[in-house]
């Protein structure tokens, strides 16, 4: 990619047996070049080439992250497989829910038996998870095998860690931030798919929801300049992205840390402006941030920016969100709702909703029920609720059993499933623009892509179409997905 020759010729003119430079990103670059000396040197022992692999748990935000570690790994030498039978195996770690936790602990099990076939091999974790004391203590006394940890505020400096990790093989290196001001960017990439990308908007969230872990383990929130993020997004352009991401916990409190405040719809507008950018989404809008102006910027620029809001409901229950500290009320929600609708008829929305929050009531449930029926969601994840130490939500004493979370939970799935169903499928017989994402895996006669609202369409086609715009006949709707014919 172009924009990573630039880094190679930075790092090819750095003297790197003078000590490391201060200043980010040139520290990273130099331990780039060290790295990769030290990695040479391996490969020369071993006589072959080495490889890795990085598997990513949770969001959006991670998946971005996964691709910027990516790209320092290859920058540094090492080659991709997607295997975990590699030489060095990354964890980016999630820790929203109980189970993400116990995936981690359950695959590095699987993890140690490689190693011990393999012992140059490496093993790193970082991410969410590593943010939490009791998770390092437990990595430290009981999973010694692990050779790096680091956490969500250290991403950046992967290549140093890698390069102590390198001349070191037999340590365990911890490198933990409880929180930092930094935003290191301007670090090779290696972007999942060509024509599209994330782009962090801001960094960690200042919301507390009361059942949620995410403030503790990504930190306070930090925006990043606009001039910053509309040259990133116009280098992706250049590179041939065609669609952006924008990411953030929270976007629509974009700006407010800013020392020049810029709203989050100014800052839609001006990427939306972007000259050769089809299309932009974002995530996660909380409902309580939603400003008219966004609307407004959302209605003007149709075929720019997505007609889909991700607007995490959590509960329909006005009393419970009170609990849960996320100041909307049901009623206030479902105006806002009718207003996004006024401006756009069209819009897809999706949601997240938790079941089982400390002291849910059947009337409670019952009021969500409610909002999925009024609202009518093209889908959404259900999460039953899981108990977060730390969180102020943990320390509640009613939680509720087991078995009445469990048949709630079935209860809504069907109904978000039932009513998914029938609103994906409301644009059946419609010419639609579907951006071509991959061959498909089933049918390697078919193609797959996504509508504008992001639903997922299969239509006959081959590898030539990936990353192109195409209109597609939106033949049948099969529950959550369209088969169609090209237009
Ligand atoms: N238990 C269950 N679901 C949770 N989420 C966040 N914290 C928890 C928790 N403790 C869900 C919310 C959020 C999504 C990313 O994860 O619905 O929107
Ligand atoms: Fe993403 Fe939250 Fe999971 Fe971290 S804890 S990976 S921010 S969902």
């Amino acid at each position: 990619m172009e924009t990573n020759k630039v880094y190679e010729e930075i790092i090819s003119k750095m003297d790197l047996c003078a000590p490391a430079p201060e200043e980010e990103p040139y520290r990273q670059y130099y331990f780039i070049g060290r790295a990769r000396k030290a990695l040479a040197e391996v490969e020369e022992k071993l006589g072959r080439k080495l490889t890795f692999h990085v598997a990513t748990f949770g969001c959006q935000m991670n998946a971005r992250d996964s691709e910027k570690l990516r790209g320092i790994l290859e920058e540094i030498g090492y080659e991709p497989t997607d295997t975990e039978e590699a030489d060095l195996v990354l964890y980016n770690t999630c820790t929203v829910r109980e189970n993400a936790n116990t995936k981690v602990y359950g695959r590095l099990g699987g993890l140690h038996s490689w190693k011990k076939k393999n012992p140059h091999m490496m093993i790193g974790l970082c991410g969410c998870m590593m943010q939490e004391e009791h998770v390092v203590k437990t990595l430290r006394e009981k999973y010694r095998f692990v050779n790096l940890i680091f956490g969500t505020h250290n991403i950046y400096k992967l290549a140093e860690l890698m390069s102590r990790a390198l001349e070191h093989p037999q340590d365990m290196i911890v490198d933990i931030q409880q929180k930092t001001d930094l935003m290191v960017e301007q670090l090779p990439v290696d972007r999942t798919y060509k024509f599209k990308s994330g782009v962090n908007i801001m960094y960690g969230c200042n919301n507390f929801c009361s059942y949620c872990i995410v403030p503790y383990v990504r930190g306070r929130e930090k925006s990043r300049e606009p001039i910053d993020i509309l040259r990133e997004i116009e280098q992706l352009v250049e590179d041939g992205v065609i669609e952006v991401m924008l990411l953030g916990q929270n976007v629509n409190s974009y700006g407010k840390t800013l020392e020049n405040k810029v709203s989050f719809a100014e800052l839609l507008e001006s990427v939306a402006g972007i000259e050769g950018l089809r299309r932009v989404r974002f995530m996660t809008s909380h409902p309580k941030d939603l400003s008219d102006d966004l609307i407004a910027v959302m209605a003007k620029y149709p075929d720019r920016i997505c007609p889909h809001l991700h607007l995490p409901l959590q509960s329909g229950s006005s009393r419970l969100l009170k609990s849960m500290n996320r100041r909307y009320t049901k009623e206030s929600y479902l105006e806002l709702v009718d207003k996004i609708r006024a401006a756009m008829p069209e819009i897809s929305l999706t949601t997240d909703i938790i079941v089982g929050y400390p002291g849910e009531t059947e009337e409670d449930f019952l009021e969500t029920m409610d909002v999925v029926e009024k609202v009518r969601y093209d889908s959404a994840f259900t999460f039953i609720y899981s108990k977060r130490s730390g969180t102020p939500a943990a320390e509640m004493d009613d939680q509720v059993p087991e078995d009445v979370v469990k048949d709630r939970f079935n209860r809504l799935l069907l109904l978000v499933q039932k009513i998914g169903r029938e609103q994906t499928g409301r644009f059946e017989g419609q010419v639609k623009e579907v951006l071509v994402e991959h061959v498909n895996e089933q049918d390697p006669g078919l193609v797959t892509g996504r509508m504008d609202n992001n639903s997922v369409v299969h239509f006959p086609g081959d590898a030539s179409l990936i990353g192109q715009i195409v209109k597609v006949k939106l033949d049948k709707c099969h529950g959550f997905y369209y088969l169609g014919t090209q237009a």
